[in-house]
């Protein structure tokens, strides 16, 4: 007997699967799921269509933004309608469509779009946004930077193939100044056990957000470059020991007028409402070396961190309850000193 052994390019040879890794799937895979995910809503839309009272809650124009979303909106000086972006939006937005009586700028965004437009369409629905067929990942292909007030997205960052610059998209098109909100399952890919279009996890690591796959793992300051973000856990409509609870996550994107600058390119901006203190070192600074910085109450030590800077993007932040005030210590140790010297800076944060 002999044996042949061949190298075989499956998609030449048209065995029509494509190698599916931990690290994500594959494009066909992805294709497949989406395909699936629209064939649920082919089902829960006809479902809506039935049930007038949530078939109104979708679409009356009426409807309000709830609150927290509509408290971050009244907190801008908005001259006119508000731009929202709902990104992964389904076929129906959720989130509202006024603020206080006005009609919102809404437009929604889906890789999906086209499709659930055919499917409302059979079930003689009209969608009450601007409806834009595309995925989080691609958001600056179809609007400008800079372009909306509230950039918003439930329960579909963890349906992407590339979580990370979804979000990255999603502050690129925010205003800077306003916010970007994402909800998601705790550890929605467990939870699903890495079916579909659920190959993403979002957890909480002590203040942080942590995603990951058992392939990686990234911090959400990271992706974020930074930036200021806050927390808060919802409870989850199954609640119990496997669905632990939704992660709202509220991402402040900076505008530059927010930062106080100091000598020595040390630049820090404080957000009294959130409470959160950034800081940026555009200065020369050691890449050898761990920065650090400190909140001190006279000899108390209130926070304290150690960490090098997310690449070029050498900003942090941390919290500082609205209210407080503090003396930040930063700087970088320079282990071949006693005391750490260079970049030592008091920043005094008062109301
Ligand atoms: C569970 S549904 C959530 C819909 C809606 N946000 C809600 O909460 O009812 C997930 C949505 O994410 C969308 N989605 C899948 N991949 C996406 C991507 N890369 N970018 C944005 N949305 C995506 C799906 O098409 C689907 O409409």
């Amino acid at each position: 007997m002999t044996i042949e052994v061949k190298q075989v390019d499956f998609f030449e040879e048209g065995f029509g699967v494509e190698p599916v890794s931990l690290l994500g799937i594959g494009e066909k895979a992805r294709a497949l799921d989406l395909e699936s995910e629209a064939g649920y809503w082919d089902e829960t839309v006809a479902e809506i269509a039935a049930d007038k009272g949530k078939l109104a809650q979708l679409t009356d124009p009426a409807v309000e933004i709830k609150s927290p979303y509509a408290d971050i909106l009244r907190g801008y000086d908005l001259a006119e309608a508000p731009a929202v972006l709902d990104v992964g939006c389904g076929p129906l937005s959720i989130l509202g469509r006024s603020l206080d009586g006005r009609r919102v700028d809404l437009v929604g965004a889906d890789p999906l779009s086209d499709a659930y437009g055919r499917i409302l369409e059979r079930n003689g629905i009209e969608r009450p946004f601007r409806p834009v067929q595309c995925g989080a990942e691609d958001l600056t292909d179809h609007f400008a930077p800079d372009s909306f007030d509230f950039v918003y997205s439930c329960n579909a960052l963890d349906h992407c193939a590339d979580p990370g610059l979804a979000i990255r998209q999603m502050l690129s098109v925010c205003k800077p100044g306003r916010h970007v909100v994402f909800e998601v399952c705790m550890n929605e890919a467990v939870n699903a056990a890495y079916t579909g279009l659920h190959q993403w996890n979002f957890t909480t690591l002590d203040d942080h957000v942590l995603l990951w796959n058992p392939g990686q793992s990234v911090l959400l300051d990271h992706i974020v470059g930074g930036l200021p973000y806050r927390v808060a856990m919802l409870e989850h409509p199954k609640q119990n020991k496997k669905y632990r609870g939704v992660l709202q996550v509220t991402v402040k994107k900076l505008d530059e007028t927010d930062f106080v600058r100091f000598d020595s390119g040390v630049s820090a901006a404080y957000n009294g409402d959130e409470g959160y203190v950034t800081i940026r070192d555009e200065g020369a600074y050691d890449p050898v070396f761990p920065c650090f910085y400190h909140g001190l109450k006279g000899s108390e030590m209130t926070a304290s961190n150690v960490f090098r800077w997310y690449g070029d993007v050498r900003m942090r932040s941390f919290q500082l309850p609205p209210g407080e005030t503090e003396r930040v210590r930063i700087g970088q140790f320079d282990f071949n000193e006693p005391d750490p010297k260079t970049r030592n800076l008091w920043i005094e944060v008062a109301h």
